[in-house]
């Protein structure tokens, strides 16, 4: 069997994806290609029909289509239900099947390269309060982290962010402000927004100066892999964590949906590394 992949989104034509699934499929010695769908907004429905007609196995969705999307797919398993976004179509006996493997993406990028760090005994800060934001603080609650605040600029989006909570996290809403001024007290600083990623972003959306050394900062920005707010973090002498380890492992958990499959992907995590640098 041949598999057909691939993925939508505006801009989409420099995705590292094909790349990566393609040495998915390599690995396991699968064969199948990944076809990146770049699709302005007025084309985004009719593009959809394509690729229903074309039978595509399975897709990724990205900006800005993560939310979009909902109301073409047949079924949304629950947890991209409650998150309110999508990243990953399945075609289940002839269903277009919903998933987000966003934020365990992130969680398994985490622990791999910080395994003796305990969710459990952490207090968080999530700075943005999108599509990526929602993932990734649902992953964090289901990891039982007891405390994890969010910062955003429009204070009314991260309040919607709320409905994601379990009663056993503490979550603050802040100003950006106002988490620049308490800094010190995070154990983890995950970064979720854009800001970083234009080639003329040489701000970052917070000042670290009070971030404590042992901190471990996160940004989910993977181009430039050294973003100006990871920079600093270093030079403050915090622990780093780069945005590329969530890209391989979200894609991962899409493709082992897509496949019925368990991937390796953390040998491919170097590689993957030396192809963006
Ligand atoms: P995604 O799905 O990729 O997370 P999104 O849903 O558009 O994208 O969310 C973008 C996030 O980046 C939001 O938290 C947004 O803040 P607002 O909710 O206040 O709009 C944040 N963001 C984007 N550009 C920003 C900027 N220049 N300064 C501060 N925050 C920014």
């Amino acid at each position: 069997m041949s598999y057909f992949f691939g993925l939508v989104g505006y801009p989409a034509a420099h995705s590292r994806s094909p790349w990566i699934h393609n040495h998915f499929l390599d690995q396991q010695q699968k064969q199948g290609i990944y076809r990146v769908f770049e699709t302005p907004p007025d084309e985004f429905a009719s593009t959809l029909k394509a690729m229903r007609t074309l039978q595509i196995d399975g897709f990724n969705v990205t900006v800005p289509y993560k939310e979009r999307i909902l109301s073409f797919l047949d079924e949304v398993d629950p947890y991209a239900k409650m998150i309110g976004a999508v990243n990953t179509v399945h075609l289940e006996n002839g269903k277009w099947i919903g998933y987000n493997t966003d934020g365990k993406g992130f969680i398994r990028s985490f622990k791999e390269s910080y395994p003796r760090h305990s969710f459990s005994e952490m207090k968080v800060l999530c700075i943005g309060a999108g599509g990526a934001a929602k993932g990734i603080y649902r992953a964090l609650v289901e990891e039982n982290t007891p405390s994890v605040d969010i910062a955003n600029r429009s204070q009314q989006r991260a309040q919607e962010m709320l409905d994601l909570k379990s009663s056993e996290t503490n979550t603050s809403i802040l100003t950006l402000e106002e988490a620049e001024e308490k800094m010190s007290e995070y154990d983890m600083i995950v970064q979720t927004t854009s800001v970083g990623m234009a080639p003329n972003d040489k701000e970052s959306i917070l000042s670290l100066t009070h971030v404590h050394p042992d901190a471990v900062v996160c940004d989910i920005v993977y181009r430039p892999m050294e973003t100006a707010f990871l920079k600093e973090a270093k030079e403050r002498g915090a622990h780093v964590l780069y945005g590329h380890g969530m890209l391989l492992y979200q894609a991962a958990l899409s493709y082992e949906i897509w496949t019925s499959s368990v991937l390796k992907a953390e040998l491919l995590l170097e590689k993957f590394e030396q192809q963006l640098k």
